[in-house]
């Protein structure tokens, strides 16, 4: 089965220049048939991103907004809606990220208003889940509760068949995994993986893991079936290093 590698890029790199050249250097690693790999850059550079795309026939990579509005059109300010982001030929969009939660202060509703839109126009979504490290310190069950309300939360109202297509992605990034260099437990990323499958209905649906993902733990995610990929901040930021991830999912049979 084919892995979802996602770059999240953030709030990088500091120029154009820099992330027309980082694209580059991903665009230019060997396409794998075992592993699907999506940039998901700032906003600002998607359309140079999906012109190089084009120009250089890089297809094997694709790209991602790391938000956008719940509404198409209209009076609202720096706000990017889901046909602006098809027009650049853009296929999937992260949804729910918890830094988004957490400093733009997004709720579960306005979440579930953008999956919707996004999901109506055609947009790919990795919806992000995950729990702080207060609730995982009470345990397991603790840390699925949380995990299991923000799901019910996040696609309220959204048809179940939509909710578990192979496009609909969820990615499972514990917020104490993130950017702290402390990555989950693989097994305890598989149970959470199987959990969410099992929650959401149908095994078709795939399940990320992200935090603090790099060449050296991927495997230990990926192994697993019912892991179907990652989601990677400050990793995919090195080319060299993102190369060696792609290189350690397609060894994956
Ligand atoms: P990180 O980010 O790889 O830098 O920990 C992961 C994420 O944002 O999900």
């Amino acid at each position: 089965m084919t892995k979802l590698i996602a770059a999240n890029w953030k709030e990088n790199p500091r120029t154009e220049a820099r992330a027309l050249e980082l694209f580059r250097a991903v665009a230019k690693i060997k396409p794998s048939k075992n592993v699907e790999v999506a940039v998901c850059p700032p906003f600002i550079y998607l359309e140079r991103l999906a012109e190089v795309r084009g120009r250089e026939k890089r297809h094997h990579v694709t790209l991602g907004a790391q938000d956008v509005f719940w509404e198409e059109k209209g009076a609202y300010t720096s706000e990017v809606g889901p046909k602006m982001l098809r027009s650049l030929g853009v296929e999937y969009v992260i949804i729910g990220h918890s830094e988004r939660r957490r400093w733009l202060k997004e709720t579960n509703a306005m979440i579930n208003k953008k999956i919707k839109l996004a999901l109506r126009d055609g947009l790919r979504v990795i919806l992000c889940v995950g729990e702080p490290l207060a609730v995982r310190k009470k345990g397991e069950s603790a840390a699925k509760n949380f995990i299991k309300t923000q799901l019910k939360k996040d696609l309220s109202g959204i048809a179940r068949e939509k909710r578990n297509a192979r496009e609909r992605v969820i990615a499972y990034a514990p917020i104490w995994a993130i950017g702290t260099g402390r990555h989950d437990d693989p097994k305890d990323a598989r149970e959470m993986a199987e959990f969410i499958k099992r929650k959401l209905g149908r095994p078709t649906l795939m399940v990320l893991y992200g935090g603090s993902v790099n060449s050296r733990n991927i495997g230990d995610y990926v192994q697993y079936k019912s892991i179907d990929g990652a989601l990677v901040g400050g990793a995919s930021l090195k080319a060299g290093e993102f190369k060696k991830i792609i290189a350690n999912v397609a060894k994956i049979k």
